[in-house]
Protein backbone atom coordinates (compact mmCIF):
# COMPACT_ATOMS: atom_id res chain seq x y z
CA UNK A 1 0.00 0.00 0.00
CA UNK A 2 0.92 3.41 -0.75
CA UNK A 3 -0.69 5.23 2.38
CA UNK A 4 -2.30 4.11 5.28
CA UNK A 5 -3.95 6.78 8.34
CA UNK A 6 -4.76 5.83 11.84
CA UNK A 7 -7.34 8.48 13.52
CA UNK A 8 -6.31 8.26 17.15
CA UNK A 9 -2.66 8.30 18.54
CA UNK A 10 -3.76 6.76 21.88
CA UNK A 11 -1.93 3.84 22.84
CA UNK A 12 -3.98 1.24 20.28
CA UNK A 13 -3.36 3.52 17.35
CA UNK A 14 0.21 3.76 18.52
CA UNK A 15 0.86 -0.15 18.98
CA UNK A 16 -0.99 -0.60 15.72
CA UNK A 17 1.33 1.60 13.81
CA UNK A 18 4.37 0.52 15.46
CA UNK A 19 3.88 -3.12 14.07
CA UNK A 20 2.40 -1.62 10.81
CA UNK A 21 5.97 -0.13 10.31
CA UNK A 22 7.95 -2.92 11.34
CA UNK A 23 6.20 -5.11 8.57
CA UNK A 24 6.76 -2.33 5.89
CA UNK A 25 2.84 -2.65 5.04
CA UNK A 26 2.70 0.48 3.47
CA UNK A 27 4.97 3.51 2.37
CA UNK A 28 3.49 6.83 4.41
CA UNK A 29 2.06 5.89 7.50
CA UNK A 30 0.38 9.39 8.99
CA UNK A 31 -0.94 9.64 12.98
CA UNK A 32 -3.29 11.53 13.23
CA UNK A 33 -5.11 13.30 16.97
CA UNK A 34 -6.58 16.54 17.76
CA UNK A 35 -3.74 16.31 20.72
CA UNK A 36 -1.24 19.07 20.10
CA UNK A 37 2.04 17.83 19.43
CA UNK A 38 1.17 13.98 20.69
CA UNK A 39 0.81 12.53 16.89
CA UNK A 40 3.96 14.21 16.13
CA UNK A 41 5.61 12.83 19.10
CA UNK A 42 4.22 9.24 18.60
CA UNK A 43 5.40 9.21 14.90
CA UNK A 44 8.96 10.41 15.74
CA UNK A 45 9.08 7.58 18.64
CA UNK A 46 7.92 5.16 15.70
CA UNK A 47 10.29 6.04 12.85
CA UNK A 48 13.38 6.34 15.77
CA UNK A 49 12.45 2.87 15.76
CA UNK A 50 12.90 2.13 11.75
CA UNK A 51 17.03 2.34 11.29
CA UNK A 52 16.98 -0.72 14.42
CA UNK A 53 13.61 -2.73 12.67
CA UNK A 54 14.86 -2.04 9.12
CA UNK A 55 11.75 -0.35 8.07
CA UNK A 56 10.74 2.08 5.35
CA UNK A 57 7.85 3.31 6.11
CA UNK A 58 7.89 6.90 6.70
CA UNK A 59 5.64 7.80 10.02
CA UNK A 60 4.34 11.60 10.68
CA UNK A 61 2.03 12.84 12.82
CA UNK A 62 -0.89 15.16 11.98
CA UNK A 63 -3.44 17.26 13.81
CA UNK A 64 -5.30 18.15 11.02
CA UNK A 65 -8.39 15.23 9.89
CA UNK A 66 -7.69 16.22 6.67
CA UNK A 67 -4.28 14.61 6.37
CA UNK A 68 -6.10 11.31 5.58
CA UNK A 69 -5.86 12.86 1.69
CA UNK A 70 -4.48 9.78 -0.14
CA UNK A 71 -4.92 7.10 2.24
CA UNK A 72 -6.06 3.79 0.76
CA UNK A 73 -7.07 2.47 4.25
CA UNK A 74 -7.81 4.88 7.06
CA UNK A 75 -8.04 2.91 10.74
CA UNK A 76 -9.89 5.08 13.44
CA UNK A 77 -9.04 4.23 17.01
CA UNK A 78 -10.48 7.62 18.48
CA UNK A 79 -12.26 7.66 21.26
CA UNK A 80 -12.75 7.42 24.83
CA UNK A 81 -11.86 4.29 26.46
CA UNK A 82 -13.97 3.15 29.08
CA UNK A 83 -12.94 3.11 32.52
CA UNK A 84 -13.17 0.38 35.21
CA UNK A 85 -16.96 -1.02 35.33
CA UNK A 86 -18.43 0.38 32.21
CA UNK A 87 -19.18 -1.60 29.25
CA UNK A 88 -18.39 -0.67 25.70
CA UNK A 89 -21.76 0.54 25.28
CA UNK A 90 -21.02 3.41 28.26
CA UNK A 91 -18.70 5.00 25.83
CA UNK A 92 -21.40 5.50 22.41
CA UNK A 93 -22.13 9.22 22.78
CA UNK A 94 -18.86 10.37 23.68
CA UNK A 95 -17.33 8.29 21.10
CA UNK A 96 -20.28 9.35 18.41
CA UNK A 97 -19.26 13.24 18.67
CA UNK A 98 -15.85 11.51 18.27
CA UNK A 99 -16.71 9.46 14.49
CA UNK A 100 -19.21 11.41 13.00
CA UNK A 101 -16.67 14.62 12.28
CA UNK A 102 -13.96 11.51 11.34
CA UNK A 103 -16.82 10.79 8.78
CA UNK A 104 -16.52 14.42 6.90
CA UNK A 105 -13.10 14.17 6.80
CA UNK A 106 -13.11 10.98 4.99
CA UNK A 107 -16.17 11.80 2.79
CA UNK A 108 -13.99 15.27 2.15
CA UNK A 109 -10.65 14.14 1.64
CA UNK A 110 -10.68 10.43 1.39
CA UNK A 111 -13.32 9.44 -0.45
CA UNK A 112 -12.16 6.10 -2.06
CA UNK A 113 -10.47 4.82 0.96
CA UNK A 114 -11.29 1.80 3.09
CA UNK A 115 -12.30 2.45 7.12
CA UNK A 116 -11.22 -0.27 9.47
CA UNK A 117 -13.49 1.02 12.68
CA UNK A 118 -11.79 0.23 15.87
CA UNK A 119 -13.31 2.86 18.48
CA UNK A 120 -15.80 1.30 20.81
CA UNK A 121 -18.69 0.28 20.66
CA UNK A 122 -17.04 -0.84 17.73
CA UNK A 123 -20.14 -2.68 16.06
CA UNK A 124 -22.37 0.01 16.65
CA UNK A 125 -19.30 2.20 15.15
CA UNK A 126 -19.00 0.71 12.04
CA UNK A 127 -22.72 0.95 11.50
CA UNK A 128 -22.60 4.85 11.69
CA UNK A 129 -19.66 4.91 9.64
CA UNK A 130 -21.37 2.56 7.02
CA UNK A 131 -24.40 5.06 6.79
CA UNK A 132 -23.28 7.90 7.28
CA UNK A 133 -20.37 7.53 4.66
CA UNK A 134 -23.17 5.73 2.54
CA UNK A 135 -19.96 3.59 1.21
CA UNK A 136 -20.09 -0.01 0.34
CA UNK A 137 -19.83 -2.19 3.24
CA UNK A 138 -16.52 -4.07 1.09
CA UNK A 139 -14.98 -0.83 2.23
CA UNK A 140 -16.26 -0.30 5.76
CA UNK A 141 -15.75 -2.88 8.56
CA UNK A 142 -14.10 -3.26 12.05
CA UNK A 143 -11.98 -5.16 14.40
CA UNK A 144 -13.25 -6.99 17.13
CA UNK A 145 -13.29 -10.77 16.55
CA UNK A 146 -9.10 -11.07 15.35
CA UNK A 147 -8.73 -9.59 19.17
CA UNK A 148 -11.18 -12.00 20.46
CA UNK A 149 -10.24 -15.26 18.70
CA UNK A 150 -6.79 -14.18 19.64
CA UNK A 151 -7.80 -14.09 23.16
CA UNK A 152 -9.67 -17.28 23.02
CA UNK A 153 -6.80 -19.30 21.44
CA UNK A 154 -4.54 -17.60 23.94
CA UNK A 155 -6.36 -18.99 26.69
CA UNK A 156 -6.54 -22.59 25.35
CA UNK A 157 -2.99 -22.61 24.81
CA UNK A 158 -2.70 -21.92 28.81
CA UNK A 159 -5.04 -24.67 29.38
CA UNK A 160 -3.47 -27.60 27.23
CA UNK A 161 0.54 -26.33 27.10
CA UNK A 162 0.14 -26.54 23.27
CA UNK A 163 1.73 -24.37 21.07
CA UNK A 164 -0.50 -21.50 20.39
CA UNK A 165 -0.24 -21.35 16.63
CA UNK A 166 -1.76 -24.11 16.50
CA UNK A 167 -5.02 -23.06 17.78
CA UNK A 168 -7.41 -21.95 15.69
CA UNK A 169 -10.77 -19.96 17.17
CA UNK A 170 -14.14 -18.38 15.92
CA UNK A 171 -15.84 -15.68 17.80
CA UNK A 172 -18.73 -14.38 16.61
CA UNK A 173 -21.66 -11.77 17.31
CA UNK A 174 -21.05 -8.38 18.88
CA UNK A 175 -17.97 -7.21 20.73
CA UNK A 176 -19.54 -6.68 24.03
CA UNK A 177 -20.57 -9.12 27.02
CA UNK A 178 -22.90 -10.69 24.00
CA UNK A 179 -19.96 -12.15 22.13
CA UNK A 180 -20.33 -15.80 20.76
CA UNK A 181 -17.22 -17.58 20.70
CA UNK A 182 -18.10 -20.96 18.98
CA UNK A 183 -15.74 -24.43 20.42
CA UNK A 184 -17.60 -25.96 17.35
CA UNK A 185 -15.31 -24.57 15.13
CA UNK A 186 -12.29 -24.38 17.16
CA UNK A 187 -9.56 -26.40 16.58
CA UNK A 188 -5.90 -27.35 17.54
CA UNK A 189 -4.66 -28.32 14.52
CA UNK A 190 -7.57 -29.76 13.14
CA UNK A 191 -8.89 -31.73 16.28
CA UNK A 192 -11.30 -30.28 17.52
CA UNK A 193 -10.79 -28.76 21.20
CA UNK A 194 -13.12 -31.09 23.01
CA UNK A 195 -10.70 -33.67 22.10
CA UNK A 196 -8.90 -32.16 24.94
CA UNK A 197 -10.36 -29.74 26.93
CA UNK A 198 -13.84 -31.03 29.23
CA UNK A 199 -16.90 -28.89 28.53
CA UNK A 200 -16.70 -27.06 31.99
CA UNK A 201 -13.14 -25.89 31.46
CA UNK A 202 -13.86 -24.79 28.00
CA UNK A 203 -17.03 -23.13 29.42
CA UNK A 204 -14.83 -21.00 31.70
CA UNK A 205 -12.62 -20.39 28.55
CA UNK A 206 -15.65 -19.01 26.65
CA UNK A 207 -16.68 -16.66 29.98
CA UNK A 208 -13.32 -15.55 30.09
CA UNK A 209 -12.71 -14.41 26.56
CA UNK A 210 -16.12 -12.47 26.56
CA UNK A 211 -14.90 -10.64 29.66
CA UNK A 212 -11.20 -10.23 27.82
CA UNK A 213 -11.14 -6.72 27.76
CA UNK A 214 -12.52 -6.59 31.18
CA UNK A 215 -9.81 -8.45 32.77
CA UNK A 216 -7.19 -6.55 30.98
CA UNK A 217 -8.52 -2.98 31.85
CA UNK A 218 -9.01 -4.26 35.79
CA UNK A 219 -5.68 -5.60 36.36
CA UNK A 220 -3.85 -2.97 34.39
CA UNK A 221 -6.27 -0.29 36.31
CA UNK A 222 -5.53 2.79 34.15
CA UNK A 223 -5.66 1.96 30.49
CA UNK A 224 -7.69 -0.61 27.92
CA UNK A 225 -5.62 -2.94 26.56
CA UNK A 226 -3.82 -2.25 23.27
CA UNK A 227 -1.32 -5.10 22.48
CA UNK A 228 -3.33 -7.57 21.14
CA UNK A 229 -5.93 -5.12 20.52
CA UNK A 230 -2.86 -3.28 17.87
CA UNK A 231 -1.80 -7.03 16.69
CA UNK A 232 -5.32 -7.69 15.81
CA UNK A 233 -5.54 -4.55 13.65
CA UNK A 234 -1.93 -5.15 12.05
CA UNK A 235 -3.40 -8.42 11.58
CA UNK A 236 -6.28 -7.45 9.29
CA UNK A 237 -4.04 -4.41 7.67
CA UNK A 238 -1.65 -7.13 6.85
CA UNK A 239 -4.24 -9.33 5.10
CA UNK A 240 -5.64 -6.57 3.26
CA UNK A 241 -1.64 -4.98 1.82
CA UNK A 242 -0.83 -8.28 1.06
CA UNK A 243 -3.77 -9.13 -0.61
CA UNK A 244 -4.11 -12.11 1.28
CA UNK A 245 -7.64 -13.59 0.53
CA UNK A 246 -7.48 -14.74 4.65
CA UNK A 247 -10.67 -15.61 6.63
CA UNK A 248 -10.68 -13.96 9.73
CA UNK A 249 -13.62 -13.03 12.09
CA UNK A 250 -14.73 -9.12 11.46
CA UNK A 251 -17.06 -6.57 11.98
CA UNK A 252 -19.53 -6.51 8.62
CA UNK A 253 -22.76 -4.74 7.76
CA UNK A 254 -25.01 -7.51 7.02
CA UNK A 255 -27.60 -8.30 4.19
CA UNK A 256 -29.27 -11.28 5.21
CA UNK A 257 -26.36 -13.25 6.13
CA UNK A 258 -27.07 -15.11 9.65
CA UNK A 259 -30.82 -13.97 9.63
CA UNK A 260 -29.75 -10.22 10.07
CA UNK A 261 -29.68 -6.99 8.25
CA UNK A 262 -28.81 -3.43 8.91
CA UNK A 263 -26.88 -4.54 11.49
CA UNK A 264 -23.15 -4.97 12.11
CA UNK A 265 -21.75 -7.38 13.80
CA UNK A 266 -18.65 -10.09 14.22
CA UNK A 267 -18.63 -12.75 11.03
CA UNK A 268 -16.15 -14.84 8.89
CA UNK A 269 -15.02 -12.41 6.26
CA UNK A 270 -12.70 -12.80 3.47
CA UNK A 271 -9.93 -9.91 3.72
CA UNK A 272 -8.02 -8.71 0.31
CA UNK A 273 -7.14 -5.58 -1.15
CA UNK A 274 -10.85 -5.21 -2.38
CA UNK A 275 -11.50 -4.78 1.55
CA UNK A 276 -14.26 -6.83 3.08
CA UNK A 277 -14.42 -9.48 -0.57
CA UNK A 278 -16.85 -11.32 1.27
CA UNK A 279 -18.84 -12.79 4.33
CA UNK A 280 -18.67 -16.57 5.16
CA UNK A 281 -22.11 -17.78 6.33
CA UNK A 282 -20.95 -20.87 8.49
CA UNK A 283 -23.46 -23.42 9.41
CA UNK A 284 -25.10 -23.10 13.34
CA UNK A 285 -26.65 -25.12 15.93
CA UNK A 286 -30.22 -23.65 17.04
CA UNK A 287 -28.30 -22.81 19.89
CA UNK A 288 -25.18 -20.94 18.27
CA UNK A 289 -28.19 -19.25 16.22
CA UNK A 290 -29.71 -18.49 18.98
CA UNK A 291 -26.97 -16.89 20.98
CA UNK A 292 -26.41 -14.90 17.45
CA UNK A 293 -29.83 -13.55 17.43
CA UNK A 294 -29.67 -12.40 21.17
CA UNK A 295 -25.86 -10.78 20.85
CA UNK A 296 -27.64 -9.18 17.22
CA UNK A 297 -30.41 -7.43 19.64
CA UNK A 298 -27.84 -6.24 21.88
CA UNK A 299 -26.23 -4.28 19.02
CA UNK A 300 -29.89 -3.38 17.83
CA UNK A 301 -30.65 -1.74 21.26
CA UNK A 302 -27.51 0.83 21.02
CA UNK A 303 -27.98 1.30 17.10
CA UNK A 304 -31.55 2.36 17.76
CA UNK A 305 -30.25 5.21 20.28
CA UNK A 306 -28.03 6.48 17.20
CA UNK A 307 -29.27 10.22 15.92
CA UNK A 308 -29.66 10.31 12.14
CA UNK A 309 -26.74 9.91 10.23
C1 LIG B 1 -10.95 -4.74 24.41
O1 LIG B 1 -11.69 -5.72 24.27
C2 LIG B 1 -10.98 -2.29 24.60
O2 LIG B 1 -12.69 -3.44 23.45
C3 LIG B 1 -11.35 -3.45 23.79
O3 LIG B 1 -9.88 -4.80 25.03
Amino acid sequence: MHKIAIVGAGRVGETAAQIIAEQDLCRELVLIDIREDVPQGVALDIYETAPLFCFDTRVTGSNDGAAVAGAELVIVTAGFPRKPGMSRSDVLDANLAIIDPICDDLLAHAPDAMVLVVSNPVDVLTYRVWRRTGWPRSRVFGQAGVLDASRMAAFIALETGFSARDVTTMVLGGHGDSMVPVPRYCTINGIPVSHFISPERLAGIIQRTRDGGAEILSLRGNSSAYDAPGAAIAAMVEAIARNRSRVLPCVAILDGEYGEREIAMGVPAVLNQQGLARIIELPLEAEEQQAFAGSAKAVRADIGRLPAA
